[in-house]
């Protein structure tokens, strides 16, 4: 196992091809009038997104506003969203009738309407959705999946699928980040979090995925808890210790996340895995407990969703808050050259 010093990794900036605008890192500097154009798939996440606004979603201001954005997005630029990935803590609170419970209906399939997005919502499952409240939301989550009637994509707790359907250029592995611990320390383990045989059984399932040959020029794991975050929850020890040599070792390109209630791109000098967190989704936003000038190249408290685009050429993954405002965006090609979009 590679040895892992989170303290004293240091942020690339000398090593990226991106401007000083970017560097300092000016919320809105990278605004663009210019249509986002589209690529060969275009998928668009959020995170940390159905808020209850202590027990009255009908309140959640945030998550309608990002919603709308996302739509607005897909309408005033030439795009074809091929999906959206939800990445965990789909629910906050409760979930009364679990499966059948009106919430369903009203923060997800009103918000992000079929009408515009008739595509498959793959989502995963975050600490808020294993909460018990008074019951875990686990279950009504996979049984509305599996109902067959929506567009919510949640075959198991952990799964793989491809884009473009035809000739696919990324694999995604979708995986359930909730270890028995809070935030990577197990002293600190709640009584709703995976069952230790299924923290094993996943461990052994992604390794199997990730020994297989690369299939696609690009791969990503996406799961709720970040591996490295600098806001509130932090860096996840057991993650780091667990998942990090495998991504390491088989060259993981993006590790996408949640959990933290804010937008982040993180790069580490000789890590091959890009660290990319879109968790300002709906839920009350935090501060950030590192400061983005430490770790970068970028992280902001905001709101916002972020959209995933790619070619065969480069995966561009770009930060939007609830006005539509390009705020970070990069490319990355086959063979790990990074480059910071200013325009
Ligand atoms: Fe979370």
């Amino acid at each position: 196992m590679p040895e892992v010093n989170v303290n004293r990794r240091r942020f690339l900036r000398q090593s990226f091809a991106f401007s000083a605008a970017a560097a300092l890192n000016l919320p809105g500097m990278i605004a663009s009038a210019m249509p986002v154009p589209g690529g060969e798939a275009d998928l668009l996440m959020i995170g940390d997104w159905g808020w209850d606004a202590n027990g009255h979603p009908e309140n959640a201001a945030g998550q309608r506003g990002v919603a709308q954005a996302m739509q607005r997005y897909v309408a005033d630029n030439p795009l074809r969203t091929d999906a959206l990935l939800f990445l965990g803590d789909n629910w906050y609170g409760a979930l009364d009738g679990g499966v059948n419970s009106p919430r369903w209906q009203a923060q997800f399939e009103d918000l992000y309407p079929a009408g515009i997005f008739n595509v498959p919502a793959y989502a995963i499952l975050g600490n808020h959705d294993y909460q018990k409240w008074p019951e875990s939301k686990v279950e009504a989550e996979l049984a509305y999946a599996s109902t067959g009637k929506s567009r919510w994509t949640m075959p198991s707790r952990w799964y793989r699928f491809e884009f473009p359907r035809k000739n696919p250029l990324i694999t995604f592995l979708a995986v359930d980040t909730n270890l028995p611990s809070i935030d990577g320390h197990p002293a600190k383990a709640p009584s709703f979090s995976m069952e230790p045989e299924l923290v094993t059984e996943q461990l052994a399932w992604l390794e199997t995925e990730l020994r297989r040959p690369k299939a696609t020029p690009f791969l990503a794991v996406m799961g709720h808890h970040p591996l490295y975050s600098d806001g509130p929850h932090g860096d996840h020890r057991l993650l780091i210790e667990s998942w990090d040599p495998l991504f390491r070792k088989y060259k993981v390109d993006f590790y996408l996340a949640g959990h933290d209630h804010d937008l982040q791109h993180l790069e580490f000098e000789g890590h091959p895995t890009s660290f990319f967190l879109s968790g300002g989704g709906g839920a009350d936003l935090y501060n950030l407990k590192i400061e983005p000038q430490q770790r970068g190249p970028y992280a902001q408290k905001v709101y916002g969703f972020s959209h995933l685009s790619v070619t065969k050429k480069e995966v561009t993954l770009r930060h939007l808050d609830s006005s539509g405002r390009v705020l970070h965006a990069f490319t990355r090609t086959p063979s790990g050259k990074i480059t910071i979009l200013n325009s």
